[in-house]
Formats: C-alpha cells, structure tokens, sequence
C-alpha cells in the first residue's frame, strides 16, 4: 500500500488493537524516515514497531537491522527461492527476533513458501483482493480450507497462524473468514478510505462511491502498463476500479496510445487530479500501485 500506508496509519491501526503495517517500498532512506516518525509519533504503549512491505530486501536489510520491526511482511518474490533467503537474512538481522508473515494467493504456492520460509503468519489472499494478486487464484472461501488441510497434512498442525484477505470490509467479513478456519484477518483497500491514508481525497472519495464490485472493478495488468511498471512477474496482475483506460483496451487500443493518453491525463498533476480523470484513465497515477474494491458496503469505523 505504497504512500496510502503512512507512519499515522500504521500508528494508529496499532493502537486501535491490530498491527498496522508501513510499506517498505524500495528507497531505504524513505523507509528508515518512516520508522523514524513513526517512532516519534508513537505513545508508550505502542511497543511494537510496524511491519514492512518487501519488494526489494537488499536494500531494505540494514535498515530492518536498525528498526527491528515487529514483523516483516513478504509478497511476491520474483521467483520462489527469493523467499529462503530474504526470510534467512531477516531473521539474521532481527537476531532471530522478527516474525515473517507471507502472503499467497494459492495452495500452488502455499506449500513451497512454507517450506522456504518457515512464515510465522500466512496471508491467504483471494482473487477479491484490491491491489496486486496471482492471476489465477481463488476467492478465499476456498483458498483458506484447502491450504489449511493441506498445511496440516504437511508440517505441524497449527504451526502457522492463518489469515484470509481479500474484501473484507467489516466485521460480518472478519466473522466469516474466521468461520472458514482463518486465524484472523488482514485488509487493504477499507484502509485507503481512511483519514490516515495518505492518497489524494478524490481517490477516497471514488472508492467510497464505487459499488458492485463485480462489474465496477476488474482484474489486469493495466495499470502496470499505463505505469510502464514491468516489475511483477508474469504470474500476477492486480484488482483496480474499471476505467477509460481498461475500456479502450477492450476496444482494442494498443498499448502505445493508451500509454499517451494516461501521460496526457496526468499532466495536471495530483493537485488538478478530479473524479473526472478517475473516470477517465487509468489512476491511481505516479501514487503507486493501482487498486480497489469496493462492494457497495456502507463503512463502518473500525
Ligand atoms: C492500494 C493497495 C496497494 C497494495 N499494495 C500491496 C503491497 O505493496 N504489498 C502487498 O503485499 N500487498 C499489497 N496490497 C494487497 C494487500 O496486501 C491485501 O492482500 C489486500 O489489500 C486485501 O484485500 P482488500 O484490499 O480487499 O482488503 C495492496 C492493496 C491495495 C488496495
């Protein structure tokens, strides 16, 4: 959740009783600063420090080593191996002391990422999940009892502590994921509605606005392209509200064109950004990955 998950967010989700975790994105220095803040902004009884999204760890690795943080979240490697050693070098820089949590999106990958990195907590992520996500995935009424047999069949039963995401957006979610066997939850995209959120207003207020997440919302690798982001691997694309962007693909627009219109789109810059161009082109713009779902549910506070 690049730039939606700031230090206050992290903050303040910790606070409330949960683990609020900041986005280790891939500038140590952006990272150590929110650490820092976060450290100052904190209360005493804040003991634990937050977590880190990983994208790329060695960079990232002494500066985990200074922070310590309570746990570090892993997702996506470019190839599964990666995860052996990012789980052994952060266990070697928290002195063994740091948590691993790491999320996947099917039993396919489940299993090898519990043997490789022994995650202290597994994220099952369903195909409802805003953000980045395995092409071929399941939604997590399925994922969460399939991986969890099979994890008891393989390794120590109870030896991870499970949680589902993927739409969840209050509490009815949170009940029925526990009542699929999740030892808990985790959520994204009820978060990018936050005050806390660090994303422009107009984003909020569109994600508020969505409904019928079926037809509103749709999976891709668009706005990577738009983004001209080719990072991720080929095995993943992400969930995002559908847009002008996705329609002229339908319509056949090629690439190149498609990529001019979103940098024309753009040329405002955040502080003209409007629902309009939500409406218009591929968003969420130079903010980071593009995502969200919204089910037409009215948002309690959490
Ligand atoms: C805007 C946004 C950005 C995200 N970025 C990341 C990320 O950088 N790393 C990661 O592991 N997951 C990321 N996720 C996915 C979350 O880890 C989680 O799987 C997802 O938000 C759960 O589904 P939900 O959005 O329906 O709650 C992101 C999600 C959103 C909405």
């Amino acid at each position: 959740m690049l730039e939606a998950s700031t230090s206050r967010l992290a903050i303040n989700v910790s606070r409330a009783g949960r683990l609020g975790f900041i986005a280790g994105g891939t500038d140590p220095a952006t990272l150590n600063h929110r650490l820092e803040e976060s450290k100052q902004l904190s209360y005493k009884t804040f003991n634990c420090r937050p977590q880190l999204f990983n994208s790329s760890f060695r960079s990232l690795a002494p500066v985990i080593s200074a922070h310590k943080p309570a746990v570090v979240w892993l997702f996506a490697p470019k190839a599964e191996e990666d995860l052996r050693e990012w789980a052994m070098r952060i266990r070697d820089a928290t002195d063994g002391l740091a948590p691993i949590c790491v999320q996947v999106g099917s039993l396919v990958e489940a299993e090898p990422s519990v043997a490789l990195a022994e995650p202290n907590f597994l994220v099952l992520q369903g195909l409802d999940a805003g953000g980045h996500g395995r092409r071929q995935s399941a939604s997590i009424m399925s994922l969460v009892l399939e991986v969890k047999d099979r994890l008891a069949a393989i390794s120590k039963a109870g030896a991870h502590v499970v949680l589902a995401a993927g739409g969840i957006g209050d509490a009815r979610d949170v009940a029925a994921a526990l009542v699929l066997g999740a030892d808990g939850v985790a959520m994204g995209t009820r978060f990018l509605v936050s005050e806390e959120a660090g994303i422009p207003e107009v984003w909020k207020g569109e994600t508020m606005e969505t409904g019928d997440g079926g037809v509103t919302t749709t999976r891709s690798t668009l706005c990577g392209r738009l983004k001209e982001n080719h990072d991720w691997s080929a095995i993943y694309d992400g969930r995002a509200i559908r847009n002008k962007g996705h329609d002229d693909e339908e319509g056949d627009m090629v690439d190149d064109e498609n990529v001019r219109l979103y940098k024309e789109d753009l040329k405002p810059g955040d502080s003209a950004w409007g629902v309009h161009l939500f409406r218009n082109r591929c968003w969420p713009g130079p903010l980071g990955p593009a995502s969200t779902v919204y089910y037409g549910k009215e948002y309690p506070t959490p």
